[in-house]
């Protein structure tokens, strides 16, 4: 009886946690401010340069630590919307992370353009007076749209054997977690390892065109996207390529607050 019953309550137990726990968009509480300049979010910790300004018609962010994860979060796409009802609409605006926010006062420092796009009709001015605004937010899938995953050859780059790839245009709401290249037609891969946020290095580069294999976060677990001519063998520094994949995965979170509709 009393086995019976531990067992019945330790199945509610688990059916809860994966209930609480599989989410899409876990939804955050936290303030916001700006910074007047776009540029200012585009040099930054993750190594978009002045290419971020291109993204998301310039709505960029700098996020804390714990959205930015050591650069895996770079690149990630939030819905941010601010809490004043007279100020703010109910949409929001969506937000590409470009950049690390080292003061733990905000989650998010956004660029002018972003924060001024949460405002209502007529009320940007009054927002962006206020300077910090009550915010939540939740992840939402990148689209960039049409684009695929798209590299670029990174200027510290020597050939033959150090190699340096910048992602770009990362689709879905997930995280590149393993990158793998070898020579196409080859199956001696060599892994890459995150050398600062965006951008991934080897010192063992394959010569020719080149194959990656990128492990992606999805679902509650991870899955492989096989680039098959990512590079072509006439690459060069500096160069940008087309991988011919994108990726439009979700990676659930485990959260307290779930909040899947979608903000209008
Ligand atoms: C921010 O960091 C400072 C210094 O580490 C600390 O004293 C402060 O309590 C932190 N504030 C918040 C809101 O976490
Ligand atoms: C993306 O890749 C696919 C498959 O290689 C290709 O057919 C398509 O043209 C690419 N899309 C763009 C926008 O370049």
């Amino acid at each position: 009886m009393g086995l019976f019953f531990n067992l019945c309550l330790l199945f509610f137990i688990l059916i809860s946690i994966s209930s609480t726990n599989a989410c899409d968009r876990c939804l955050h509480q936290s303030k916001a401010s700006f910074f007047s300049k776009a540029s200012s979010l585009s040099s930054g910790a993750c190594g978009y340069g002045s290419l971020a300004t291109s993204f998301y018609g310039s709505h960029l962010a700098a996020a804390v630590p714990s959205i930015y994860k050591s650069g895996s979060g770079c690149g990630a796409c939030f819905q941010v919307r601010c809490k004043d009802a007279k100020l703010c609409s109910k949409a929001g605006t969506q937000v590409i992370v470009t950049d690390l926010n080292k003061n733990n006062e905000t989650d998010f420092v956004l660029s002018g353009r972003a924060f001024n796009a949460m405002a209502n009709k007529g009320m940007g001015q009054s927002l962006l007076k206020l300077g910090v605004a009550d915010v939540e937010y939740k992840r939402v899938p990148c689209d960039y749209k049409g684009k695929n995953l798209t590299l670029r050859v990174e200027e510290s780059t020597k050939k033959p054997n150090y190699l340096a790839l910048k992602f770009l245009y990362q689709g879905g709401q997930t995280e590149i977690v393993g990158v793998d290249i070898a020579q196409v037609g080859s199956s001696s891969w060599t892994y890459m390892t995150r050398n600062y946020g965006a951008v991934w290095d080897t010192n063992r580069a394959p010569e020719g065109a080149l194959q990656l294999r990128l492990v992606v976060t999805s679902g509650f677990d991870g899955k492989n996207i096989w680039a098959k001519s990512a590079l072509p063998v006439d690459w060069t520094v500096g160069g940008v390529y087309d991988s011919g994949v994108q990726i439009d995965d979700i990676a659930q979170e485990g959260c307290g607050e779930c909040d899947d509709q979608i903000w209008k």
